[in-house]
């Protein structure tokens, strides 16, 4: 594994076959499985829920589950995707009721945590909390569906990310979410980002194992 991890999202991924196509995208060189967990509430979208996950690991899923919560309320679905697998579980602020709670619930049950920043949420939600999260998630569309394109004012804000990281002197990762492709992936990375989602651009590729390929040569680079 690189330092740079590969997380396809797996909201593109074919729904019908999902253990395959997931079995398929990590033999083809991908580093984390990431998850949308959508509620039609919080977003206007419906997706998976913890039976889902618990499905990958019993089809012999092994490789970690990143699960982004697009919900709420969040605590209430915290524990039910820890018994089902989850390695890190990530939830936007404006969606947790006591963002100090959620994430000791999720670091109770062995999971990394995580916040996710909408394009216009402000990084202020991380200034009491850094000593406790593992991830920060820059979302670089706006939540509830994939195949949107890159928002720009998203490579600032990992800029900002990346320099409160830096100061806190802590081992975070720091992920972006949304409109990730071949050809920006590159100032992606140059602004600060070490973890890239990508559903349509993996999923929708003819090959997989090309267009994953494709994208590690450019941060090669
Ligand atoms: C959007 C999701 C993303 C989405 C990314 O709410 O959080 O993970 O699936 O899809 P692409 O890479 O197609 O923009
Ligand atoms: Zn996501």
């Amino acid at each position: 594994m690189s330092d740079y991890l590969i997380a396809p999202s797996i909201l593109s991924a074919d729904f019908a076959r999902l253990g395959a196509d997931v079995e398929a995208v990590l033999a083809a060189g991908a580093d984390v499985v990431h998850f949308d967990v959508m509620d039609n509430h919080y977003v206007p979208n419906l997706t998976m829920g913890p039976m889902f996950c618990k499905a990958l690991r019993d089809y012999g899923i092994t490789a970690p589950i990143d699960v982004h919560l697009m919900v709420q309320p969040v605590d209430r679905i915290i524990g039910d995707f820890i018994d089902a697998g989850a390695d890190i579980i990530t939830f936007h602020p404006e969606a947790s009721a006591h963002i100090d709670r959620s994430l000791q619930l999720i670091k109770s049950g062995g999971c990394k945590a995580g916040l996710v920043f909408n394009p216009a949420t402000p990084l202020h939600h991380l200034d009491y909390v850094m000593d406790r999260i593992d991830q920060i998630l820059i979302m670089s569309v706006n939540p509830g569906f994939g195949g949107q394109s890159f928002i720009p004012t998203a490579l600032d804000k990992l800029r900002q990310a990346r320099q409160r990281i830096a100061a806190s002197g802590r081992d975070i990762r720091l992920e972006i979410d949304g409109g990730v492709k071949v050809d920006n992936i590159r100032a992606i990375a140059e602004a600060g980002a070490d973890m890239f989602v990508a559903g349509s651009a993996i999923f929708n590729a003819p090959d997989y194992a090309t267009r994953i390929a494709e994208m590690r040569a450019e941060l090669a680079l």
